[in-house]
């Protein structure tokens, strides 16, 4: 159904504020490990409630009521929307709760890479290099706009896909915050139930024990020259940027975190990130009249 302009007005506010409050969360208030601190703080408190609330509402009443009244549990799901709703109704275990904050979880993840790939043009405009670099895989593979690019071509572009993991490194959030549900421990530390425990991305990303020059913009930080191995162990024909392969294991780079609460959505934004950015450069000219606004 196409959006009428009302409607169109109140999606626009509920992205922004998915993105506020994507970027809140991850700020790290001095009130999430002091709670007393939190009168202090109702002006911002109250904010962050007009903005979930609002999203809460948009998703209540534009999506999951609008759908479900017209689901038809006998028809092939339509979407991802119908799927959801459609488990709400045949299983038990499902509760209305899971299903709204998997539409905010999702639809608040798709803004998120909407972010990531103008940040990644902001990069590029900055540099031309890597728009050039980027662009060069991009006629290697696609043998110079004789065949499109699909997805199964992601790993003979690690240039493209390093640029997006620098993008992270220098962008991703400051901190993510977790809280302990059972006494454990952290190897050298003890931690004690319900205490809040922060992955500081900030400090990994930007140490100089973890990376070399952490400051420089370098996407070939994330690629190893090694050449290509086939299943007897022999060199194969390396490709064209000499063998270049993105790193498979960069332990102390956790930008969309660990665990059994990682990012659901870590594939969708290679995938997806990789499409959106190839379909980009190999359309339009990305640069900037004036670098120092960038
Ligand atoms: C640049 C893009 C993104 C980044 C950097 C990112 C990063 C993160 C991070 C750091 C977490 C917290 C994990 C934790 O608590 O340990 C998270 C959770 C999550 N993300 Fe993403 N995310 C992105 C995009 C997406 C997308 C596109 C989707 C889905 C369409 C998505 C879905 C989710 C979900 C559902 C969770 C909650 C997982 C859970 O609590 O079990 N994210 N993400």
């Amino acid at each position: 159904m196409p959006l009428g302009p009302d409607r169109l007005n109140y999606l626009n506010d509920v992205i922004e504020y998915l993105d506020e409050i994507f970027r809140d969360i991850n700020q790290g208030y001095l009130f999430d490990f002091l709670p007393w601190l939190i009168p202090f703080y109702t002006t911002h408190i109250k904010k962050i409630m007009h903005w979930s609330t609002t999203k809460r509402k948009f998703i209540l009443y534009k999506i999951v009521d609008c759908r479900e009244s017209n689901i038809n549990l006998e028809e092939p799901d339509k979407d991802f929307t119908d799927a959801l709703l459609k488990s709400l109704r045949e299983d038990q275990n499902v509760s209305r709760n899971t299903i709204i904050f998997m539409f905010e979880d999702f639809i608040g993840g798709h803004t998120a890479v909407g972010n990531l790939i103008m940040l990644v043009l902001a990069y590029i405009a900055k540099n031309p290099i890597i728009g050039e670099l980027i662009m060069q895989e991009v006629d290697f593979v696609s043998n110079y706009g004789v065949r499109s690019i699909s997805l199964y071509d992601m790993n003979k572009m690690p240039y493209i896909m390093a640029v997006i993991l620098e993008v992270l490194r220098h962008s991703s959030s400051p901190i993510v915050p977790h809280v302990a549900m059972e006494d454990t421990g952290i190897p050298g530390f003890g931690v004690t139930k319900e205490t809040i425990v922060f992955i500081n991305n900030f400090v990994l990303n930007i140490s100089e024990n973890n990376w070399k020059y952490p400051a420089q913009f370098e996407p070939k930080r994330f690629l190893d020259q090694t050449p290509v191995l086939n299943k007897l162990g022999k060199i194969t024909k390396k490709n064209y940027n000499n063998g270049f392969q993105l790193k498979k294991c960069i332990p102390l780079f956790l930008p969309f975190s660990v665990g059994k609460r990682t990012c659901l959505g870590k594939n969708l934004i290679r995938g997806f990130g990789f499409h959106l950015l190839v379909y980009i450069i190999k359309n339009y000219n990305v640069n900037s009249a004036d670098f120092s606004k960038i």
